[in-house]
């Protein structure tokens, strides 16, 4: 049977191109080589999402005195988080599967391998199978990085060392937990786990946790979570792993860290190893496949979204980029936009953002002006925040009196920064942002607070 489009990978832009395709009427085939979900629904987003509600929940209760609420012998209990995080899994899994099937798509299992070009289009290869379509999506995802770390190999091999998929399977609570790499999985894992009663230390290279976040931002986060009992080393590199002892240089010297077990998270790659792309020629860039605005590749017909181009490598990106491609093979007008896409750390407090940083700003040459409050400007902030050190910073175009950026560290930050999004993607004028009713009290209007104080 020939296939309008065959989609390697069922992740967040695997199974969203299939159900967009799919519902306009292209006779769609996904093959999944693990489970539909990919890593952000089965070892990623999902999971952390459900731990760390629980390690809210704890700190929460933890801190329930300064509300007027007593709450004795608080703990987490990591068994029963687990078995939550498995169960809202789970469920999310079967709603993706149904959906997906709901729109009308065929779903495979199996591991694809492009074989080339056939009479019709293009054939990939499931076990015994062979299937021919006229279009491919390639979603494929990424991998965890690993760096030619000493040891690292052996580490893995040992069960010390982990990525987010074995720490996210990990039944036990270490009593030390080394995490390599300050990066967004490294802080969500090192918050839930510092929750869960383990002793927790952040080797980070930078001088900054969280990448490339404004770097107050950076400062503020780390410092809350400091508090909760998590140790920063920065300016660290990794350079060894040896019976349980991670080996950093700071300084010029050789330091060594004793922990029970390690969790990498220095970045992630494009997985694009033994997909067969070069059967059909289609070039690759420092590892990524290379996709324009529209998402095709080098070669005509077929499309690369998600992790697997490694422009964004978030799955909220991901989706988005599957439908602009399944757009332009439906000959739609769309193109894929970058300029606002959210950034969001789920920490306990959460921080925000998206679009430009003053620094950022100033490097491209914009005469950019940034408006920093404190989240006391929010009454609901104020309400729910006890001692709360949460600052939200806008950025402006000074020139066209655009917003152009927001950055914020706050409770619900990752459920409020697509209206800032909104505003940056649409290059909206200070004055029309002013003519907006935000609903009060919320903790969003910090964004109307700040626009006014522009
Ligand atoms: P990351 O790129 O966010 O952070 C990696 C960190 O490791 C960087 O700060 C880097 O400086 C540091 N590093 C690299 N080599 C090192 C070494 N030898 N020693 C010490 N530190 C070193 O990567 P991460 O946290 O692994 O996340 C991977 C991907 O997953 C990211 O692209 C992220 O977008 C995505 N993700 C997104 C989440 C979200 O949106 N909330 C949550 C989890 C993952």
């Amino acid at each position: 049977m020939l296939y309008d489009l065959l989609i390697i990978g069922g992740g967040p832009a695997g199974y969203v191109g299939a159900e967009r395709a799919a519902h306009a009427g292209l006779k769609t085939l996904l093959i999944e080589k693990r489970k539909l979900g990919g890593v952000c629904l089965n070892e990623g987003c999902i999971p952390t999402k459900a731990l760390l509600y629980s390690a809210k929940m704890c700190d929460n209760a933890k801190h329930a005195a300064k509300y007027g609420v007593s709450a004795d012998n608080v703990k987490l209990d990591h068994a029963a988080a687990m078995k939550r995080k498995d169960k809202v899994v789970r469920t999310l899994v079967a709603g993706v599967q149904a959906s997906v099937k709901g729109s009308g798509a065929t779903v495979v299992e199996g591991e694809a391998k492009i074989l080339g070009r056939g009479e019709n289009g293009y054939k990939v290869q499931a076990g015994e199978e062979v299937y021919e379509a006229k279009r491919l999506l390639i979603c494929a995802g990424s991998e965890a990085a690993m760096p030619p770390i000493d040891g690292l190999a052996d580490s893995f091999a040992g069960g010390f060392a982990m990525t987010n998929r074995e720490i996210l399977a990990m039944n036990e609570v270490p009593e030390k937990l080394a995490v390599i790499g300050g990066g967004v999985i490294g802080l969500e894992m090192a918050s839930y786990f510092a929750s869960a009663g383990s002793e927790v230390t952040v080797v980070e290279m930078l001088n900054q946790v969280g990448g490339p976040i404004d770097a107050e931002i950076a400062g503020l986060l780390q410092k809350n979570l400091a508090k909760k009992g998590i140790e920063f080393v920065l300016g660290a590199r990794v350079t060894a792993i040896k019976n349980g002892e991670i080996v950093y240089s700071l300084n010029g010297k050789e330091e060594t860290l004793k922990a029970d077990k390690a969790l990498v998270s220095i970045g992630r790659r494009p997985s694009t190893d033994n997909l067969g792309l070069e059967s059909i020629g289609v070039m690759l860039e420092r590892g990524a496949i290379v996709t324009d605005e529209t998402l095709r590749t080098n070669i005509p017909g077929v499309y690369a979204a998600g992790d697997i181009n490694g422009k964004s490598m978030l799955a909220h990106t991901a989706s988005r980029e599957a439908e602009v491609a399944v757009n332009h093979m439906l000959g739609l007008k769309d193109k894929m936009s970058y300029a606002a896409i959210p950034g969001v750390i789920y920490t306990n407090p959460e921080v925000g953002t998206v679009g430009e940083t003053l620094e950022g700003a100033k490097a491209k040459g914009v005469d950019a002006k940034e408006v920093k409050l404190t989240m006391k400007y929010s009454g609901r902030y104020v309400a729910e925040n006890e001692g709360g050190d949460g600052i939200c910073k806008l950025v402006f175009d000074k020139a066209r009196e655009t917003i152009i950026g927001a950055h914020i560290i706050s409770n619900y930050a990752s459920e409020f920064i697509i209206s800032a999004g909104m505003m940056v993607e649409k290059s909206m004028r200070v004055d029309d942002i002013k003519r907006f009713v935000f609903p009060h009290p919320t903790v969003c209007e910090i964004i109307r607070e700040g626009v006014f104080q522009y």
